[in-house]
């Protein structure tokens, strides 16, 4: 049975229909509000606005709960590998054996990058941020793959670039860090696995199964998150008939903010300042209080989480353990639990569900795998990359109109134009 949100302005009263989805999460249809009433809404940030329907990955963000495709992080991170996630989050089921052979047979097949792409990297700067160099190099990914730019392109063409850019991203992540690091770029390697060829690609070596493991749970738990900043970003692109690629790139960049993916690097950084300033740690608690300060406790709170972000816990405890299969010691992490323990015991923080998010922890298991800071973004870039497809690939299959919001203007009333000997 139909349900409806009646909504009364002016004196008139209109019925919107509402949504119930398979969650039974509820949205009131305002499609026709404008139409029907000279109004829109105003929601800054859209706190409260959906933007979609998605069939990919739920949240519940009271009761910490993620789900790609209805099956729980904690499963997939437990018993599954990245290659067969991110043929969940792209194809909507889990494949086969054989599906995954083919699926990983088809990424081996495509890995190699024109050599020119090289010479794009080189004239970057020296230290160029890698997050800058791996958004430059997509984009321009699609300049070798001219078919992907046609507005018209078929399914097939679609699957075609979505493993062409699959298949390259571990190359393009490691070469922004050769780049960023003044070394030459390696070639990935035949024979190798998705993540061994990241880490040969890297460190010229091959790669620790303890690393690769931890690799592979971080990239899972990074894999998609619903419509949040980035992901809204490749939607919003991909939503003019943008290529993959174009969408893709802007994802990157977005992802790179501070207050989005940007956070794991600036995690890292608190903690190290916090640890070389030898000020207790109430201090910093107190300037992540104070209004008039800008510090922030980074890794911590949430839009959606207000409760516990799920994946914080596992990789709490993944990251202890790679630090003692590795046989580390990191005081940070010591600097971290104890940051949470007094922040959560904090009535500013209780009062505002602040917790621990995916990235205050997982810059210190980066660290102990030898990843340097300014890669930890491009860590989650290379887990996200099949969430961003994904979603990307929803909305142009679903042919969602292109995204452009409305706005109230508060500028000047009409004036007429004044001479500039007269103003
Ligand atoms: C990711 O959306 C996703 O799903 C993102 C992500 C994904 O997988 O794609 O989960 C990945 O981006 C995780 C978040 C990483 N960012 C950080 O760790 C940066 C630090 N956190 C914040 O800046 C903040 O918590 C956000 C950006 C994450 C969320 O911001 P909101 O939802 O806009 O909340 P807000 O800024 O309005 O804060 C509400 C209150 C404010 O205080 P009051 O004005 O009510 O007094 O909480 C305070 C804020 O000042 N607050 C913090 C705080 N985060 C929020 N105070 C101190 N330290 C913080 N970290």
């Amino acid at each position: 049975m139909e349900e409806f949100a009646e909504i009364k302005v002016e004196g008139k009263t209109i019925k919107l229909p509402v949504i119930t989805g398979t969650e039974n999460e509820k949205a009131i249809d305002i499609a026709k509000l404008r139409a029907e009433t000279g109004y829109i809404t105003l929601d800054y940030g859209y706190k409260n606005t959906g933007a979609t329907q998605s069939a990919i990955t739920y949240l519940d963000g009271e009761n910490g709960i993620l789900r790609y495709r209805g099956y729980s992080i904690e499963e997939l991170a437990e018993k599954s590998n990245f290659l067969e996630v991110a043929y969940l989050l792209i194809y909507g089921v889990l494949p086969s054996a054989n599906e995954l052979a083919n699926f990983e047979k088809s990424l081996a097949a495509d890995i190699n990058i024109d050599e020119r792409v090289k010479n794009l990297l080189a004239s970057f700067p020296a230290k160029a941020h890698p997050m800058a160099v791996l958004s430059a190099a997509i984009g321009a990914l699609s300049t070798f793959d001219v078919d992907s730019q046609n507005p018209n392109r078929s399914k097939e063409e679609v699957l075609k670039t979505i493993i062409s850019l699959t298949a390259k991203m571990p190359t393009l992540s490691a070469w922004a860090y050769k780049n960023f690091n003044g070394e030459a770029c390696v070639n990935p390697k035949a024979g190798l696995s998705y993540i061994e060829n990241f880490i040969y690609m890297m460190f010229g070596k091959d790669a620790d199964p303890v690393i690769v493991d931890a690799i592979n749970k971080l990239l899972i738990l990074h894999a998609d998150h619903e419509q949040n900043c980035s992901t809204s970003t490749v939607r919003i692109v991909g939503s003019s008939n943008a290529n993959l690629y174009s969408s893709i790139s802007a994802g990157v960049s977005a992802l790179w903010g501070p207050l989005h993916g940007g956070a794991n690097q600036a995690v890292i950084e608190m903690l190290e300042a916090i640890r070389d300033s030898g000020t207790p740690l109430s201090v910093w608690i107190d300037k992540a209080k104070d209004k008039n300060d800008p510090f922030r406790l980074m890794g911590f709170g949430h839009r959606v989480y207000k409760s516990f972000d799920p994946r914080a816990t596992i990789i709490k405890k993944a990251a202890d353990d790679v630090l003692e299969k590795l046989g580390i010691q990191d005081p940070l992490i010591d600097i971290a639990k104890q940051l949470e323990q007094v922040a959560l015991s904090d009535e500013y923080f209780k009062a505002r569900n602040l917790y621990p998010n995916v990235d205050f922890y997982s810059g210190i298991i980066y660290k102990a795998l030898g990843i340097p800071t300014e890669m930890f973004t491009v860590m989650f870039a290379l887990g996200r990359l099949p969430g961003w497809i994904a979603q990307w690939k929803e909305m142009t299959e679903n042919k969602e109109p292109i995204g452009r919001p409305r706005q109230v203007y508060t500028g000047a009333n009409d004036r007429p134009y004044v001479a500039i000997n007269n103003r």
